[in-house]
């Protein structure tokens, strides 16, 4: 229907919100993407501006995820579609020329209104091998993968597990460059970076 419509395209739209960009410009006066891994989300945000920049866009990011979802409730298999378009907005911005970003803040925000409890354990797998091993892009690609298999093994129904193995997917392809410079040893750790912008 029309309103089904309108909200699909209300989903992409607010995935499409580049909070990183739009956070670093207005209260740093700084584009993140000239920086680090270039990336427009809160990890590289990080790199760029530190904390008090990363935790807003993480925050607006994951938002943007349950906005998708929330506005089809109660709906599941819209609900899910929501989801899917808010990861496609941030990942191929209409308003970046269908650039952006790599899905994980987004794909988070949709798994906690969805499935509080995978979210969980993907967020906590997460942050354990970012803890230890500081490449946020392998505890990114990690716990995209664990999403289809937690789905699987909590016995979710098959849209679920149709959208948890796509969500993973546009998660790790995304992070194709992350990957071989993961390969290569040249991946970039999630330290504050210099810059030579003074
Ligand atoms: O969420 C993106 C993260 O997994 C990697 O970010 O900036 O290191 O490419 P970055």
């Amino acid at each position: 229907t029309l309103s089904t419509f309108l909200f699909a395209l209300l989903a992409y739209l607010l995935g499409s919100i580049p909070s990183g960009l739009i956070i670093g410009k207005l209260f740093f006066n700084t584009d993140v993407r000239q920086y680090g891994s270039k990336n427009i989300g809160a990890t590289n945000t990080y790199r760029v501006l530190g904390m008090k920049a990363a935790l807003p866009v993480f925050l607006c990011d994951a938002a943007k995820g349950m906005a998708g979802v929330a506005i089809f409730s109660p709906e599941p298999n819209l609900m899910l579609l929501g989801g899917i378009l808010a990861m496609v907005g941030h990942n191929w911005s209409v308003f970046l020329g269908f650039k952006g970003g790599r899905g994980v803040a987004t794909g988070l925000g949709v798994l906690i209104y969805l499935v509080p409890v995978i979210s969980a354990i993907c967020f906590a797998t997460w942050a354990v091998i970012v803890y230890f091993t500081k490449y946020v892009s392998l505890g990114s690609i990690i716990g995209a993968a664990l999403v289809p298999i937690l789905m699987i093994v909590f016995g979710e129904p098959f849209w679920y597990i149709i959208f948890g193995t796509v969500a993973a997917l546009f998660v790790i392809l995304r992070h194709r460059e992350n990957i071989l410079r993961l390969l290569r040893g040249k991946e970039l750790k999630v330290e504050r970076t210099e810059r030579d912008d003074s």
